[in-house]
């Protein structure tokens, strides 16, 4: 099994962390394509949880980690993440790649003066901004700290455009563009040989049989082109990520795993159908702490949105899916689906991304009983109490795709494994 892409399904926080910490246990490389800082991706072991940003979460085993060329990454929260790692005993070996963007204070600063992060509620971590300069073509990128001078040059001229253009900006007019690539060029010295062409290496390493975990930061509904914009994140998040973001053609990835919430959330402005903004929303953030691992914001929660995941099923072509969070779920009378949306009196089955016909939107549901019981101990599918087999049952026949694995806590061992992916990793023999 070589490649195995694991990819938000919704509007990111799907747990892929977990998922691809656990599929990266034997895996020989382990693969960021997407988004930098933005990302928080929680992985618990041992009683321990560890959030990463920027790293893959496959970086705790013993296997390569590699920051694709369509990342935007912040050099000194890099450098926290591997000190914060080698303090618990963990040295990724790494690779980023010479085409990954360099995301720099003056981003984060910029997008809070052009009031962008604010209306759409972004993680503020300036991640709009350096991927706008890398479409304007004025972005410095891993590549360029293989050469100093080049790079001194480049950051000076940037900066120097930025503080024209900003020039009211204490903030900014503040940053000196000699100490801030000193900083830079300091977090990567260590790092120097470590920016390659990356596409070649992963490729090479498929052509080798090695084996592969992609794993996609946000979700299918925060993508760029296919989610709903504005209220989007600013980089491919979907399958055709992996193509852009890592340099491998999605056809050398055999398992695509849409990893699906057990019910939705969403972070940040934007219309979201299945939204309950009362108190079963309130139970579910609480039962489910569902509390941002970047910026700490309450997520906004809802039902399970079926239309959504068709849509989302549609553009990257999940072969399976891995179904997080069900523990969350119990203690409900009833569960929620929402099956089709009706828009000016009109049924609906295909999901709109526009932000403004999405938001028209009502969802149509169909009501399932649900289950007392705390479910976090099952490890086989006939432990669960029959309404959750029922829900499982039900995911799978309206969305036509298996189910894999179905997640019942935060913790790497809390799941009910069903297929041989899963069946082979030693975690679950
Ligand atoms: P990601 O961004 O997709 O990696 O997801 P996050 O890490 O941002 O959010 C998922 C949260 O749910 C984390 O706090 C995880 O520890 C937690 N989590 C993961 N799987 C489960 C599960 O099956 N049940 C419960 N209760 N929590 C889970
Ligand atoms: P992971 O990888 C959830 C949301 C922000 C905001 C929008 C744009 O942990 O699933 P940005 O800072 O990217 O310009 O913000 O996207 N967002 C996320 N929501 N999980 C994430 O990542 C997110 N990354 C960005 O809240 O609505
Ligand atoms: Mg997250």
């Amino acid at each position: 099994m070589p490649a195995i892409a694991v990819l938000g399904a919704q509007w990111g926080d799907e747990s892929k962390g977990k998922l691809a910490h656990l599929l990266s246990e034997g895996a020989d490389l382990s693969v960021r394509f997407n988004g930098g800082t933005n990302a928080g991706h929680t992985v618990v072991v041992n009683g321990e949880e560890i959030r990463f940003h920027l790293l893959p979460a496959g970086s705790l085993w013993n296997c390569t980690a590699v920051l694709g060329n369509g990342m935007v990454i912040d050099p000194f929260a890099l450098a926290a993440e591997l000190k914060l790692l080698e303090e618990k005993g963990h040295r990724p070996e790494i690779y980023i790649s010479t085409a990954a963007h360099l995301l720099l204070p003056y981003h984060r600063i910029v997008e809070r003066l052009s009031g962008v992060g604010k209306g759409l509620g972004t993680t503020g971590r300036g991640i709009g901004l350096a991927y706008r300069d890398k479409a304007e073509r004025t972005g410095l990128r891993a590549g360029d700290l293989l050469s100093p001078r080049r790079f001194r040059e480049r950051l000076e001229q940037k900066l120097q455009r930025e503080q024209e253009i900003w020039g009211e900006s204490k903030e900014l007019q503040q940053i000196g563009p000699r100490k801030l690539a000193d900083e830079v060029l300091q977090v990567f010295e260590p790092l120097r040989e470590r920016i390659m062409e990356t596409a070649q290496l992963l490729n090479r390493a498929l052509d080798r049989g090695k084996r592969v975990i992609f794993e996609g930061a946000q979700g299918a509904l925060l993508d760029i082109d296919f989610g709903t914009y504005p209220y989007v994140t600013s980089s491919s998040t979907t399958i055709g990520g992996i193509g852009v973001g890592a340099g491998v053609s999605p056809r050398r990835v055999e398992r695509i795993i849409g990893v699906v919430k057990a019910y939705t959330t969403r972070v940040g402005e934007g219309p979201f159908p299945t939204e309950e903004p009362g108190e079963i929303g309130t139970r579910l953030r609480e039962q489910g702490r569902e509390f941002g691992a970047t910026t700490g914001r309450p997520r906004r929660c809802g039902w399970l949105d079926l239309v959504a995941l068709k849509y989302s099923m549609m553009i990257n072509g999940f072969t399976e899916l891995a179904l997080m969070k069900l523990d969350v779920l119990s203690g409900l009378s009833q569960i929620r689906v929402a099956t089709h949306y009706r828009r000016g009196g009109k049924l609906l089955e295909d999901f709109p991304s526009g932000a403004e016909a999405l938001a028209e939107c009502e969802p149509v549901y169909e009501e399932l009983p649900g289950w007392k019981e705390e479910i976090g101990e099952c490890r086989h599918l006939n432990e669960l109490p029959p309404p959750a087999q029922a829900y499982i049952a039900f995911i799978e026949e309206r969305l036509g795709v298996p189910i894999s694995l179905i997640s019942v806590g935060p913790e790497a061992e809390a799941n009910i494994p069903r297929s041989s992916l899963f069946a082979e990793s030693p975690k679950f023999r």
